[in-house]
């Protein structure tokens, strides 16, 4: 039997997509502890923030949950950075959240919805994520340790630095 996901949430809990309503501190706080995005800098947390369509969970006027869509708002739609803090979980605020990134207006008719998880499948599930049928068909360029402080000598792929480009060229006359 298919589940009523109107009856998951507490009606106390209450999700908006009004970016003004963001606790950017709180947001930050949690991402920068994250698995995902360890020791993420706030100032990337805003800019990702400004260009995406984000949802806060609130309970009783505070924020305790968050997670964004990134998109284009026509065909594909990425849900990212889902959370809802520790004393409030399990008590169906995520879905609660699912429910409406799913059902925003603006995010209708899409071709394809696209997230990564952990251990969360199970959550997504209930909204009709599924693995990827032909996982062999989509690439990525993964970069799990882009907030780490650099080490010294460490360079972005496919960047020179400049005293590398120095050295070149002094090496050259
Ligand atoms: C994952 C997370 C957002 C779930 O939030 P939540 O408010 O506790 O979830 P809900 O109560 O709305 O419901 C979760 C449902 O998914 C199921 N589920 C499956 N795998 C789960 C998992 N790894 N974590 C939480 N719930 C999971 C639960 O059993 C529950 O279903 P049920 O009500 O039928 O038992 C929360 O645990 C969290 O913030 N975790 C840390 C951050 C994280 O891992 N985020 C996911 C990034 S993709």
């Amino acid at each position: 039997m298919k589940r009523d996901h109107s009856k998951d949430a507490k009606p106390e809990y209450q999700v908006s997509a009004q970016a003004r309503r963001l606790d950017i501190g709180l947001i930050h706080e949690f991402l920068r502890g994250s698995h995902w995005a360890k020791n993420i800098p706030r100032s990337v947390v805003v800019r990702a923030i400004r260009n995406s369509i984000c949802f806060g969970v609130f309970y009783m006027g505070r924020q305790i949950g968050f997670g964004r869509v990134i998109t284009d708002r026509a065909t594909f739609a990425h849900v990212a950075d889902v959370f809802v803090l520790p004393g409030h979980r399990g008590r169906g605020a995520a879905q609660l959240l699912l429910r409406a990134m799913l059902g925003h207006r603006q995010l209708q008719g899409l071709r394809r919805w696209m997230l990564a998880t952990l251990d969360a499948h199970g959550l997504y599930k209930k909204f009709g994520f599924v693995p990827l049928s032909r996982p062999e068909s989509h690439m990525t360029i993964h970069r799990p340790d882009i907030y780490q402080k650099k080490k010294r000598g460490a360079e972005t792929p496919g960047k020179t630095s400049k005293s590398k480009i120095q050295t070149r060229r002094s090496l050259k006359f």
